[in-house]
């Protein structure tokens, strides 16, 4: 599963795409607000940072005008994937843009219909928004279940499963676990994967009895 990082603070960004464990970014407008940055200045910086795609949302609500937010974004840089909504007008453009070559990442799908039109519109991804369902009394990973299980039926199909909204590792864990293709995962989340108390005791137990040896494995400096 690959796995984006859903923040558009740079700084943030720049720290854990260092892992080498970063295959891409996600932003909102929300998360650029929040970063409180310039957007097209955002998206070029963080597109420098991070060579895999880099969601940037269009703002517009008819299609004419997010076609042309969209063909502006995508010129930012080679590796921006144009976000549209899960709109009538969204998934014209989502046509547009992916007849033209960019890819697009249709979001706020709370639906296996919608995920099935914006698969038949040619989005490279479908972001449904787990977390949200949550909090609407609904299972989230139901729907994710639901279009991995729909779009399997159809193998030539290209657009991937990005399970967005995630608010903790059990949604990352379940995601992988239904074959996902992507999470995108806020920061906090991200680290707290790496995460484990028996991983630091387990650790600190180790490093305590190769102290004890006077080892190292590296040639000592020489003493100054
Ligand atoms: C990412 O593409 C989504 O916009 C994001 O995951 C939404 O997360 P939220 O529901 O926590 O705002």
């Amino acid at each position: 599963m690959k796995f984006f990082i859903d923040t558009a603070d740079l700084a943030e960004i720049e720290v854990l795409s260092a892992t080498g464990l970063v295959d891409g970014v996600t932003t909102n407008p929300s998360l650029v607000a929040q970063s409180g940055r310039p957007f097209l200045q955002a998206v070029r910086e963080i597109c420098a940072v991070v060579p895999g795609p880099v969601s940037a949302e269009v703002t517009a609500t008819d299609h004419e005008t997010m076609l042309a937010e969209g063909r502006l974004l995508a010129g930012l840089a080679p590796n921006v994937a144009v976000k549209v909504p899960l709109t009538v007008d969204g998934l014209k453009t989502c046509k547009v843009l992916a007849g033209e070559g960019t890819p697009v990442n249709v979001t706020l799908c709370f639906s296996a219909g919608q995920a099935l039109l914006a698969a038949k519109a040619g989005a490279a991804y479908i972001s449904p928004f787990v977390g949200r369902l949550d909090d609407a009394g609904q299972d989230g990973m139901d729907l994710i279940a639901e279009i991995v299980e729909i779009y399997s039926q159809y193998p030539g199909l290209k657009t991937e499963v990005l399970v967005a909204s995630v608010r903790g590792v059990k949604h990352v864990v379940e995601a992988a676990c239904l074959g996902a293709d992507v999470a995108t995962i806020p920061p906090a989340v991200l680290r707290a994967l790496f995460e484990h108390p028996l991983t630091d005791r387990g650790l600190a137990a180790f490093l305590a009895d190769w102290e004890k040896t006077g080892q190292s494995i590296l040639p000592k400096q020489a003493a100054e």
